[in-house]
């Protein structure tokens, strides 16, 4: 099974993809992450993504493409394949369905995350990581069990995106609005879009997200 996680940011699509690779072996293919390794790395996709990154704005079609490809070129075709932030124009749209024909796969969901543009960045503010094992969690809605404590790994080190400030999140929203909205009556026109409450408890989501993969 493939499926796209659609939404703007900080509407759930990280968490609820960390679920269904738990629960469902499914693999998470997170553009974000991708880019922000490349930027920790230094390689020279990250040295041209890292500006646009922290402006909130959209890195170039081809560099999160070509990333994409090689990242579902090495993966077993029976593991179903979680898109996160990926497709985020029509360019892209475009380039996904010919990246999956070329691995003989297809696309069988996008669901998208409604939320309230105004909770979200209250959610990206609040949101930090395990600066080891990368669990994401949030000061109010998902702390870890013991303050200070990483459920996951138990590690003390956490961490906070540099583009998780209400500035960034403002024209990373608009971004949304300007281009990857855009790319949804087209998935309509095919009849695989399912719109889930963005804004329900995270296991609550889950269970929705669970519900249409099993039809
Ligand atoms: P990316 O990393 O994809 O960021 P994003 O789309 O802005 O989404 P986020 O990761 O911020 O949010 P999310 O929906 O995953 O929410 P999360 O689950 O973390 O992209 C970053 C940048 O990289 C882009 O701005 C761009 O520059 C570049 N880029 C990436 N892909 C690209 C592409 N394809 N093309 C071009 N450029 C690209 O949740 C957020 C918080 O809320 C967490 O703290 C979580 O605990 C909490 N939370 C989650 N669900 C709930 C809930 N149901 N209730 C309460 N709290 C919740």
């Amino acid at each position: 099974m493939n499926i796209i996680l659609l939404g703007p940011p900080g509407a759930g699509k990280g968490t609820q993809s960390a679920g269904l690779v738990e629960r469902h072996g499914m693999r998470q293919l997170s553009t974000g992450d991708m880019l922000r390794a490349a930027v920790k790395a230094g390689t020279p996709v990250g040295m041209r993504a890292k500006e646009v990154m922290e402006r909130g704005e959209l890195v170039s079609d081809e560099i999160v493409s070509d990333l994409i490809d090689a990242e579902l070129a090495s993966m077993a075709p029976a593991t179903g394949a979680i898109f996160d932030g990926y497709p985020r124009t029509a360019a892209q749209a475009d380039a996904l369905d010919a990246i999956l024909a070329r691995n003989g796969r297809t696309l069988d969901h996008v669901i998208e995350l409604e939320v309230n543009e105004d909770a979200l960045v209250e959610r990206i503010t609040g949101r930090f990581s395990c600066g080891n094992c990368g669990a994401l969690y949030h000061e109010t809605a998902n702390p870890p069990k013991v303050d200070g404590v990483c459920d996951i790994c138990g590690s003390t080190e956490f961490k906070r995106r540099p583009d998780d400030n209400e500035e960034t999140v403002r024209m990373r929203m608009q971004e949304y609005r300007a281009k990857t909205a855009p790319i949804l009556p087209g998935y309509e026109a095919r009849g695989i879009v399912t719109r889930v409450d963005g804004m329900a408890a995270i296991d609550t989501v889950a269970e929705e997200v669970d519900a249409i993969l099993k039809g």
